[in-house]
């Protein structure tokens, strides 16, 4: 039997987890080991594995109940419905070439900046886990950004203002139905919008963790529209301090595992002028409703919360 090792990797997040192979049968305490490195480090990396779509699935339910593939995926692998794929020409092969020129930063992945996943849905994820098959010889490289760091490292009295606010999180509907191709139909079709607090406690270590991204977060409630993007600008500048995060690269088979309750990532952005494959596979494992520091719950404004049998329903 190998050893366990967790290496922290940079300053505020992420370590190598080495010694295990996910594909094989996991011992309780390796599964405690995982949890507790994922709560320390925020993002565990996994190198060298030989995960496929059901080994992949099977490790992840040692953690949890897995949702759908993505609230707009509507074409998994077949008999693995929780398989979310991020490919370009995948998502070329279904909504046509305008995906592609319309959301040209979106080539390589499915979302081109940073973001927590899903946090339009009232009960985001809990956690991620991406598989790489296919990656480029250099670039492609994802990073995550830690915060819980973030919010600690605010002053006193912002930590105090920031722990009152919330703000909505959406997904679709910020343009009218008929300007944009299918993917924006389907999107627009599926609003998927909540209500969370912009300081999230982590419901298993009880740290305090900000809780918004440029990805999904529309505005913070409750104060005007030119306030709100001063403060979202305060708070993006905050969560994407380089000294916050960490750079992964990937090979075939690495493995990376993140609380996204306690994390951002940023998807690559340095492929677009090349013509490469990457073709990586991710599961997400169902939360639970995010609670801010007044112990206020989070609200469902549309859509319905992301869970196994999440369906999109798409007009023509
Ligand atoms: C994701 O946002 O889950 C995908 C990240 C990536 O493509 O590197």
């Amino acid at each position: 039997m190998s050893t366990l090792t967790v290496r922290p990797v940079a300053g505020h997040i992420g370590a190598d987890f080495d010694g295990v192979d996910l594909a094989g049968p996991l011992a309780v305490e390796t599964v405690d080991a995982i949890k507790q490195a994922l709560h320390r480090h925020k993002v565990v990396f996994f190198r060298g594995q030989r995960l496929d779509h059901a080994s992949q699935i099977a490790f992840a339910r040692h953690f949890g109940e897995l949702t759908y593939a993505h609230p707009h995926d509507d074409a998994p692998p077949e008999d693995h419905p929780e398989i979310f794929t991020i490919d370009p020409r995948r998502f070329e092969e279904r909504y046509g070439k305008e995906f592609r020129e319309e959301y040209r930063k979106r080539q390589y992945s499915y979302f081109d900046g940073w973001h927590t996943d899903v946090t339009a849905a009232v009960n985001p994820p809990a956690g991620s886990i991406l598989r790489a098959e296919t990656v480029p010889e250099f670039g492609g490289d994802t990073q995550w950004t830690n915060l819980v760091a973030a919010y600690e490292g605010l002053s006193a009295p912002v930590r105090a203002f920031v722990d009152t606010l919330r703000a909505e999180h959406r997904y679709g509907g910020a343009r009218p139905v008929g300007e944009d191709g299918a993917y924006a139909r389907r999107v627009n079709d599926n609003l998927l919008v909540s209500v969370h607090p912009v300081v999230r406690v982590h419901p298993e270590t009880g740290e305090r963790a900000l809780f918004v991204n440029p990805g999904f977060t529309s505005h913070v409630v409750g104060v005007t529209a030119a306030e709100s993007r001063r403060i979202l600008d305060l708070l993006y500048a905050e969560i994407t301090r380089p000294e916050y995060t960490v750079r992964f690269r990937w090979e075939p088979g690495h493995v990376a595992f993140w609380d996204n309750r306690a994390t951002a990532h940023l998807a690559p952005r340095d492929l677009e002028h090349l013509d490469v494959e990457r073709r990586l596979h991710r599961v997400t494992l169902i939360g639970e409703v995010p609670v801010g520091p007044d112990g206020h719950p989070s609200e469902s404004v549309a859509g319905r919360p992301f869970t196994a049998d999440h369906r999109v329903a798409a007009t023509s």
